[in-house]
């Protein structure tokens, strides 16, 4: 079976059944597979799952001919599989890996080392089970830092703990917790009182697509607050507290372009995205010089399981979304640095670097006002 290894396999009816179990086992032995299926979201999991135990796969949707040439859109993904063995090397780094169809990003070096003193020996992450959250538990775990694993999927977050722990030999608790309830954020940081943490991710936090504010119980949008302000409040209020008793860590918000402006029918999420911006600023210029970081990440559209199945039957093209792998280690890459990452995305895309340089430099002046008004107030 060694002559598998670094070569290319299309296998298609990939999505399920004797087609998945096929491109699992050529994975195993090296051999970068495209997962190819009519089903693009059964093609996009098995591709998921084999770049998650850190094989090389790519997915292809063989679309109908009127909204896609199948034949081309499997071309595409043989000529993007092919490329990326000579450098896939299976493991975590997403730089490396084989991944879906998707926009990548140029990666800024990280200094794994620095990264591990500063915000480990143990992370947290509110909604881990799959999707950006297991990207960054993966990037953290093969950093070596221990990981709690929230989420409401008990199951999904031990096979994600119990892999990680085998691969990198990490310590790993789950913790079972719905975040749209009130209450949950500081029953998070009462339930880690024991561990050392150095830092608290809040990942989980989208909606689904298309909601109308008035067309919905007021409960749903209420629920949708609490998870991504009312939480988030709290267990950054909890953590960072800790962190500046402990004199170091850190705080990731994963927020979203959705939050750079109103959209309708994302009414709520919109909001709640926005509030962790402005969130995320204000802690910025507050924790300066106190050796404790935080970054807001305003997300682009990423390739998850959420997404999917929040677009099923849309007829989305996802090869126009980002690896979250990348936004992941992105984020990762910006603690420490910068305030908020605005990953380039939607219709204006081109000006998302001026505003993000333009948001920093609003943000340190009013920080430097608010420090001489402060020193004046106690002169
Ligand atoms: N995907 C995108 O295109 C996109 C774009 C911009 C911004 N973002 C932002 O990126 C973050 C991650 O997005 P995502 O697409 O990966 O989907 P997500 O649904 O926000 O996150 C998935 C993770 O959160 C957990 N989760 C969801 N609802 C939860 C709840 N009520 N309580 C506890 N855990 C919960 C899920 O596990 P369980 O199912 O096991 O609970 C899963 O582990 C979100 O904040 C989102 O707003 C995403």
């Amino acid at each position: 079976m060694d002559t598998l290894s670094g070569k290319v396999a299309v296998i298609t009816g990939a999505a399920s059944g004797i087609g998945r179990a096929c491109a699992i086992a050529l994975a195993r032995r090296g051999t970068s597979v495209v997962v190819a299926d009519i089903d693009g979201q059964g093609a996009g999991s098995t591709a998921t799952e084999i770049t998650a135990s850190g094989g090389a796969a790519t997915a292809a949707w063989l679309r109908t001919p009127t909204s896609f040439p199948t034949i081309g859109g499997l071309l595409s993904a043989v000529l993007y599989a092919v490329p990326k063995q000579a450098s896939s090397a299976p493991g975590a780094d997403p730089r490396t890996r084989g991944t879906t169809l998707m926009r990548k990003i140029d990666l800024p070096e990280l200094d794994q080392a620095a990264f591990t003193a500063k915000y480990g020996p143990w992370a947290i992450i509110a909604g881990a089970s799959e999707g950006t959250g297991a990207c960054y538990a993966e990037q953290l775990a093969a950093m070596g830092i221990n990981l709690v694993l929230v989420s409401r999927r008990k199951e999904a977050l031990d096979a994600l703990g119990l892999r990680l722990q085998d691969q990198y030999g990490i310590e790993y608790r789950s913790l079972t917790a719905d975040l749209t309830e009130a209450g949950a954020g500081g029953r998070l940081v009462e339930a880690t009182a024991d561990l050392d943490i150095g830092l608290y991710i809040s990942n989980a936090g989208a909606d689904g697509a298309g909601n109308s504010f008035f067309g919905a119980p007021v409960e749903r949008s209420l629920r949708l607050l609490t998870m991504n302000a009312a939480n988030v409040l709290e267990a950054s209020h909890g953590f960072g507290n800790r962190f500046l008793a402990r004199g170091k860590g850190g705080i990731v918000i994963m927020s979203s372009g959705a939050g750079l402006g109103g959209q309708p029918w994302l009414v709520m999420y919109s909001a709640t995205k926005a509030f962790e911006l402005n969130f995320v600023e204000s802690l910025w210029a507050e924790l300066d010089g106190q050796n404790v970081d935080i970054v807001g990440i305003a997300a682009p559209i990423m390739d998850t399981p959420t997404l999917r199945r929040a677009t099923e039957g849309l007829g989305m093209d996802y090869s126009m979304a980002y690896d979250p792998a990348d936004v992941c280690a992105l984020a990762l890459a910006n603690l420490g640095k910068e305030p908020l990452v605005l990953v380039p995305d939607g219709p204006d895309e081109a000006k998302i670097p001026q505003l993000q340089a333009d948001r920093k430099s609003r943000l340190v002046a009013l920080a430097e006002w608010g420090k001489a008004y402060t020193a004046a107030a106690g002169a």
